[in-house]
């Protein structure tokens, strides 16, 4: 019998026909929808493979559900705090996620983002479209310039530094937190990134761009403790995952001007929005577009498709989260 290949919701075509042409019996969800959690448990029972978007959940469960044969989890997202990891890994199932293909994608929108707060964008659209009556004058809609300020990001992993070295175009410098220190080389090609901890990065730097994963660790990394660390006059950008900041104290932080701005690609209740920050004017706000190109969208599927494929075909994964799955026991 066929292979059985499971796509939690439809991907871009190159992907599913890459699946298709390869033998494979494969089922797409025909919904437009995220599956509810029941639904996912049927949809994956008896599946070899799935590929899963960042809004389905991989837990214990949907393991069991699936069965025993189930050989991988292979997520169309860079980040893969839906999946329990090692849930996964203790019944030998190899996870795998979408690193590198999205880079350009996201470092160019989180400098989109930065550009968008620090130049009122949203603001400057929203007063046109309210058909506002407004002159040009010295003092209208200022904004911050980027140029000599500094960048501090969080996280100086490949889109981290993506996002530095888009940065460094316009004239900004760099400092960086993390869990290690970068190499030197990869310091200097950033104009000399400098290494801080977390903390020092936040009362130094003039814009803060998140780019950590969603992990224990880093959830509400940014609380109202650290918000009150940063500059009044410092933004923070968000593309990484929404509940590494606390959005209620985010909101309450720009309310009151203990910042200055902010600009979210990502949010903690994701779909929903804090209320706090839809009032006000000095956050911008956009529907998780961090990946959202069409060329990188289908890039992430072909990824997560080929790693499927490989997997059922005994070959290497391309990009695996757990490698150490492999050699697992199967789970009796
Ligand atoms: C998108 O958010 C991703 O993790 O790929």
């Amino acid at each position: 019998m066929a292979l059985r290949v499971v796509v939690t919701r439809r991907v871009p075509d190159p992907a599913l026909e890459l699946l298709a042409h390869s033998g494979v019996g494969l089922w797409v969800s025909p919904q437009d929808r995220p599956l509810e959690a029941s639904e996912l448990r049927a949809a994956v029972a008896g599946a070899d493979a799935v590929i899963t978007l960042l809004h389905d959940r991989v837990d214990a469960a949907l393991l069991a559900a699936a069965g025993p044969q189930l050989r991988c989890v292979c997520n169309v997202a860079v980040g893969y705090d839906n999946i329990d990891v090692p849930a996964c890994s203790s019944r030998g199932v190899l996870v795998t996620n979408t690193p590198g293909v999205l880079t350009d994608a996201t470092a160019d929108l989180a400098i989109g983002l930065i550009l968008a707060v620090t130049r009122r964008l949203g603001e400057g659209e929203r007063l046109l479209r309210a058909r506002e009556p407004w002159r040009w004058h010295m003092f209208f809609m200022l904004g911050a310039s980027l140029q000599g300020k500094t960048l501090g990001i969080v996280g100086l992993g490949g889109i981290g530094a993506a996002t530095a070295r888009r940065a460094r175009a316009f004239g900004m410098d760099i400092v960086y937190s993390g869990r290690r220190r970068a190499a030197t080389e990869l310091e200097a090609s950033l104009g000399g990134a400098r290494y801080l901890e977390l903390d020092e990065l936040l009362e130094s730097s003039d814009v803060v761009s998140l780019h950590c994963p969603l992990t224990a660790e880093t959830r509400h990394l940014i609380d109202a403790g650290r918000l009150a660390l940063m500059k009044p006059s410092a933004y923070l950008v968000n593309t990484a995952r929404g509940p590494i900041v606390d959005e209620a104290a985010l909101a309450d932080a720009l309310r009151a001007g203990t910042i200055h701005g902010a600009a979210l690609d990502v949010f903690e209740h994701e779909p929903d929005v804090h209320p706090g920050l839809l009032e006000l004017d000095n956050v911008v706000l956009v529907p998780h577009l961090g990946s959202a190109t069409i060329e990188t969208r289908t890039a992430m599927a072909v990824l997560a498709a080929r790693n499927a494929l490989a997997m059922l075909r005994g070959e290497e994964p391309l990009t695996p989260v757990n490698p150490a799955a492999l050699a697992a026991p199967a789970p009796s």
